[in-house]
């Protein structure tokens, strides 16, 4: 806003214009009076060091000077920016509302690509300090995006199941993650068996699914994607996963990963991140 749009600050500057105008005239006038006056009229009779004073009343132009700042400086402080309704924090929250919608109505309709290249500076930003500026989880420390699951990860789920990994009122209630199913129990397949199903999903699904797939089939679809979204896609980073994922954080046997439930990200950007999480390694 420009501050000539501001009838406030108008107002305001001109007021001030006026009363540092009248200021230069009246002191001009009294600086001329000041050269030819003689001392005339009644003294007041107090003295300091030898120095007397008369007993005139204060100038009009000075006075009105004087009332008028006082005037200005009230209707300024009240009723100009009354004090009692300004507030910076307020004007910093409003703007940042203002920018959101922005931006929420800019990207509303952005397509992959666009997604997809937003998301790579969200990831840089939030995401590689764990997950690594590659997406290869930094040497074990986080997932590593270039593929869905290591062995190791599914074995230990179908071994201990998932509530042992995290907390399970986490996910409002449901599993750590959210899901409708809930939890997945322990011991769905065992032995070598499991060894087969952990190879299978950490291949991405590729190939013929191992007999014992039948048992994971059940909750998780044939093809591994969730079943319509009531359990996780175990082939794939899909929208859902990550979106819970960040809602709700999650804890596995690589460790910890928090919530990013704080509001730090918008939901374009969530959709944003997801969309580039989805696309490295593939
Ligand atoms: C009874 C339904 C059910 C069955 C059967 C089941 N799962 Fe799950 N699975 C789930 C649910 C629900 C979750 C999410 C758990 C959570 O949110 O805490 C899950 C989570 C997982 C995860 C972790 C997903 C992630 O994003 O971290 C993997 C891997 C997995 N299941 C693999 C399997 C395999 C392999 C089998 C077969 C041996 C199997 N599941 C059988 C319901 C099931
Ligand atoms: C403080 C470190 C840290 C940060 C920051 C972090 N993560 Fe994670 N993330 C992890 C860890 C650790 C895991 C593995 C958890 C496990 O053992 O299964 C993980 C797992 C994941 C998974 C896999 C979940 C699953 O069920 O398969 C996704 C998706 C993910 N993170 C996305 C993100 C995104 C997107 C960001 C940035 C917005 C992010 N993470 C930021 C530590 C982090």
């Amino acid at each position: 806003m420009k501050w000539f749009n501001d009838n406030v600050n108008v107002l305001a500057l001109i007021g001030a214009a006026v009363i540092i105008i009248m200021t230069v005239f009246v002191a001009g006038k009294y600086i001329r009076q000041m050269k030819t006056d003689k001392s005339t009229g009644e003294l007041t009779g107090d003295y300091w060091d030898g120095i007397g004073e008369y007993n005139n009343p204060v100038p009009t132009g000075w006075g009105l000077i004087f009332v008028g700042t006082i005037v200005w400086f009230m209707w300024y402080m009240f009723m100009g920016y009354p004090v009692w309704s300004f507030s910076q924090l307020g004007q910093w929250n409003e703007e940042q509302q203002t920018y959101n919608a922005m931006f929420k109505k800019k990207w509303a309709n952005a397509d992959k690509e666009t997604l997809k290249n937003m998301g790579e500076g969200v990831f840089i930003n939030n995401c590689a300090p764990c997950h690594g500026v590659l997406g290869n989880g930094s040497n074990g420390k986080a997932q590593d995006f270039r593929h869905r699951f290591a062995e190791n990860q599914v074995l230990d789920i179908i071994n201990r199941g998932s509530a042992a990994l995290g907390d399970k009122k986490v996910g409002d209630g449901k599993g750590q993650l959210g899901y409708a199913l809930g939890e997945m129990p322990a011991g769905m397949a065992s032995g070598d068996s499991a060894k087969a199903i952990a190879k299978y999903v950490a291949n991405g699904l590729q190939g013929k699914a191992p007999a014992g797939f039948a048992a994971c089939a059940g909750c998780h679809g044939a093809d591994g994607k969730g079943n319509g979204g009531t359990a996780p896609n175990i082939k794939e980073y899909d929208m859902t996963l990550v979106m819970n994922v960040l809602h709700y954080g999650k804890k596995g046997v690589i460790g910890a990963m928090p919530s990013f439930n704080t509001g730090r990200l918008s939901d374009i950007k969530k959709k944003a991140v997801a969309t580039y999480v989805d696309s490295i390694g593939r």
